[in-house]
């Protein structure tokens, strides 16, 4: 697909305000290039249709509207704009997607601070010491003469050589002084390998810390490696797993083991399988589980959370059957469950985990288990259940474990749907139960302080604001419209629009410039409203331009009119409550202003229905 964009790309913009370079990565950025690299598209009319990259479908619902930098999906509703786009195909952070669209269409981003820039070049010297010690470890695990033990250590675990090099493993010879001899001969890169944890300080000078160990660099989302985890190859080597501490490059609190090579994938699957081990991860995408990722050596923070968040809503736990993997899934649920995901939970054997079942059961056996996947407060309820009997006091041992899962809810209508859930199966009345939940929530207890709110970010769901149907509807106009903007102002039903985000919209469409709509749409944090307004501005024009400006008239006419029906269901409810408290003067008043606005009202309706 050729694009206009790419002629224009020796002319570098300089650097104004961040919004000023969104505004021109977005006027240049062509939505078809980038929706054309994953979405096979058809020209219809102004449209070009494909199947959703979002969701599985067999008929194409998905829309892109190139003229107005739109995109829409009509079966499951993702919407937005080239931005968003990536953020929702490639899990980028806002950030991210503004800096790899700006280098194509080369516009220059507002510089950094100084201080900014010194910290980016330690890191930028970081990422490339770990990727030497990498590409050194990867070289030794495929010589023959001295790589042989990692190698036979991988082969017998049952993992193909196709999937060592899809994951970078690589091996660390037992030599003292491999890495530090050979990556690491200056002083400021020896300082940089001593905070990556790849060397340590002993007393003869600086030592390789991973040693004779299968080697497993980790990714972060875009392909660097950030840290590794090692494992030892034999017993008598140690701690059987080495991770690397957490450095200006890695924050193990944020970083997910496999999440680079599953991205791509996740979002079809709808589902990220969630296990404890890096072997777990790996014999999973060799089972055919590609959407396979773990923490690497912490428990699940809602860092972890707020990452899983941007590739799906839906995350699978499968730990061991155990009394601490049963531990292990009950907190990773309520992470999960504050971070606005769906957690599910796969429960094994006692004993066995992902890797070990899938060798001994095969991977017919894990996708059953997968299949049959359940909400994690499900299982983890029927698991108390059946442990407490019908011993009241187990009983309700078992429901305060489970309660706190509940009160970490960040979406009140799932956590009304689990309280439904487990008043029924503890037979327990539901209002007493959601007043224990209460109490649990405003009380300073464990829970409340143990998991602090996510930070917001652009990709996270709000409370859906309350809109009017005319409201938007004008909105909509206008931005189909641009050329209403007179008949608009003129008629300052803007004066009317509720306090909601569509007031700000209408006025800025209504400065002399205005911005694009696709640009308008993006700042509505309302994730429901932003994807009505795409799709009806998506729409194909089925109104005639010459038919727009009746069509707004009426609308303004019809937000007026209940505006003053608003107003006057208030006036008179506080005209009875005047009555009632016998306060003759004021009910007088009040039935005077009725009085005008019923007059209002009637002239309105006049006016409206004949049009100006
Ligand atoms: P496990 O002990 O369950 O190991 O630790 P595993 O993943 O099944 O490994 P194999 O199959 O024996 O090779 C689960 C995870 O806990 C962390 C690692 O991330 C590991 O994958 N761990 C474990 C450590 O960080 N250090 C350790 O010493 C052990
Ligand atoms: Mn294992």
């Amino acid at each position: 697909m050729p694009s206009p964009a790419s002629c224009m790309q020796g002319l570098a913009l300089s650097p104004g305000s961040r919004d000023e370079a969104v505004e021109n990565v977005r006027s240049r950025a062509d939505i078809l290039e980038w929706v054309g690299r994953y979405v096979k598209l058809k020209k219809t009319g102004r449209s070009y249709v494909g199947l959703c990259p979002f969701h599985a479908e067999k008929t194409p619902s998905f829309n892109v509207r190139p003229d107005k930098g739109l995109f829409r999906c009509f079966g499951c509703g993702a919407s937005g704009d080239v931005f968003s786009f990536l953020m929702k195909m490639e899990g980028k952070t806002f950030p991210e997607a503004l800096s790899e669209l700006a280098t194509r269409y080369g516009v220059e981003l507002p510089r950094r601070r100084p201080v900014d820039a010194q910290a980016q070049q330690q890191r930028s010297r970081m990422l490339g010491l770990n990727e030497s010690a990498a590409s050194l470890y990867e070289r030794n695990l495929w010589d023959q003469q001295k790589g042989g033990a990692g190698l036979a250590y991988w082969r017998a675990r049952g993992l193909s050589d196709e999937l060592a090099r899809e994951f970078r493993v690589g091996y660390a010879l037992p030599d003292w002084h491999h890495l530090s001899g050979k990556v690491i001969d200056q002083a400021p890169k020896l300082e940089d390998a001593l905070s990556l944890g790849l060397l340590a300080r002993g007393k003869r000078g600086p030592f390789d810390v991973f040693r004779h160990r299968l080697v497993f660099p980790i990714l972060g989302l875009d392909n660097k490696v950030r840290g590794f985890g090692a494992r030892a190859l034999g017993d008598e080597d140690g701690p059987k797993y080495l991770n690397s501490r957490q450095s200006p490059i890695y924050d193990k609190s944020e970083v997910l083991y496999g999440l680079a090579q599953a991205r791509a994938q996740a979002q079809r699957a709808g589902q990220l399988l969630l296990v404890e081990g890096y072997f777990d991860v790996l014999s999973l995408v060799a089972a055919g589980f590609p959407t396979s990722v773990a923490t690497c050596g912490t428990a699940l923070t809602d860092g972890h959370a707020a990452v899983l968040r941007r590739f799906t809503s839906k995350v699978i736990t499968i730990f061991d059957g155990d009394a601490a993997g049963r531990k292990a899934s009950l907190r990773a649920a309520r992470v999960l469950l504050a971070g606005d995901l769906a957690p599910y939970m796969v429960s094994l054997p006692a004993g066995q985990d992902p890797d070990s079942l899938v060798r001994e059961q095969g991977a017919a056996a894990m996708a059953k288990l997968i299949e049959g996947a359940r909400p994690s407060v499900e299982v983890l309820a029927e698991m108390a259940l059946a442990n407490a009997g019908e011993d009241v006091e187990a009983r309700h041992a078992a429901l305060a474990e489970l309660l706190p899962l509940l009160s970490a809810c960040r979406d009140r209508l799932r956590q009304a749907g689990y309280l439904r859930f487990l008043s029924e199966r503890f037979g327990l009345d539901e209002n007493e139960l959601r007043r224990a939940l209460g109490k649990q929530q405003q009380g300073p207890g464990p829970v409340a302080r143990s998991e602090p709110a996510p930070t917001p970010s652009r990709a996270q769901p709000t409370a859906p604001t309350v809109v009017h149907h005319e409201e938007e509807t004008l909105a909509v106009l206008l931005m189909r419209f641009p050329a209403l903007a007179a008949r608009f102002a003129e008629s300052q039903v803007l004066s009317v629009f509720s306090a909601g985000p569509l007031g700000g919209l209408v006025a800025k469409l209504l400065q002399p410039a205005p911005p694009a709509a696709a640009a308008l749409l993006a700042e509505l944090d309302d994730e429901q409203l932003r994807g009505r307004l795409t799709g009806r501005v998506m729409d194909e024009e089925i109104l005639a331009e010459a038919e727009s400006a009746a069509e707004l008239d009426q609308w303004a006419f019809r937000l007026r009119r209940r505006r003053i029906k608003e107003e006057l269901r208030k006036l008179t409810e506080r005209i009875g409550q005047s009555e009632r408290s016998g306060e003759a003067d004021q009910t007088q008043q009040l039935l005077e202003s009725k009085m005008r606005l019923d007059k209002e009202l009637l002239a309105l309706s006049v006016v409206g229905r004949t049009g100006p």
